[in-house]
């Protein structure tokens, strides 16, 4: 009932960079319409029926080193209060998220070592642009100032430049996309900067998510934090296994 087709993106390669590039332009096509209607997650929730849930775990029932893949991501980092509460959960159960940083907010006292600790501890960084813009109102040229500022202080703290790059509102660059960067959106969206309830973004998460999924959320907010840890420990539970967006994209 909640099939959605087109989701795994081939078979892996051994050879990086023009599968990257493929993906981009895959990506690109698969990753439009990705907002639900309320309404709709109303209807589906209700219908989640016992049934579906067998189904789901049954398929969860996998051979060890086939645990079906996720990816929780985390936008608007890093934030003094709450990334630092986020990174401790994480590590305790052993799972490895994906976050996009903003500069701006990388640049604030005392956050460069959250970005430290991030790479440390096995997370993914990818670029959130400087200041929070919509790329698709800036030039090609405004837009390379604002991914290229962020890259450079991702770079400068932990040695690596990101090649992942969400856009800020899903929207995308008018002219040419960067071709050495890789833009990804999500699929699973836990609207928790809207309901600000733990519960609730839970209850949706857990509710939409499936194999190869990308979960979009924020690391800036309490009930978020809250969320996310619940949701991995519920996820974790039912078989799946959570790894950084480079690894989901590219098995
Ligand atoms: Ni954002």
């Amino acid at each position: 009932m909640k099939k959605r087709a087109g989701r795994k993106i081939g078979p892996g390669s051994r050879n990086l960079k023009p599968r990257l590039q493929a993906l981009g332009l895959v990506w690109l096509f698969l990753t439009v319409p990705l907002y639900r209607e309320p309404q709709a997650l109303e209807a589906e929730t209700a219908a989640l029926s016992a049934a579906d849930s067998a189904d789901r775990e049954s398929a969860m029932d996998s051979v060890p080193g086939t645990a079906p893949l996720i990816a929780i991501t985390f936008d608007d980092g890093p934030d003094a209060e709450w990334t630092p509460v986020l990174l401790d959960g994480l590590k305790e159960r052993g799972v490895k998220a994906t976050f996009f940083l903003i500069g701006a907010n990388i640049s604030q006292d005392g956050n460069e070592s959250l970005v430290r600790r991030m790479y440390a501890e096995g997370h993914l960084i990818g670029n959130h642009t400087y200041h929070h813009v919509n790329l698709a109102k800036l030039s090609s040229s405004g837009a390379e100032e604002e991914l290229g500022m962020t890259d450079q202080l991702i770079e400068e703290i932990t040695g690596a430049s990101p090649f992942l790059v969400r856009p800020p509102f899903g929207a995308f660059p008018q002219g040419e996309e960067e071709p050495d960067k890789l833009y990804v959106k999500w699929t699973v969206d836990s609207s928790d900067w809207v309901t600000k309830n733990t519960a609730e973004i839970v209850r949706k998460v857990v509710t939409d998510v499936e194999e190869n999924d990308i979960i979009l959320m924020h690391d800036c907010y309490e009930t978020s934090v809250e969320a996310a840890l619940q949701i991995v420990d519920i996820l974790k539970d039912e078989g799946y296994e959570f790894v950084t967006l480079d690894k989901l994209l590219m098995d």
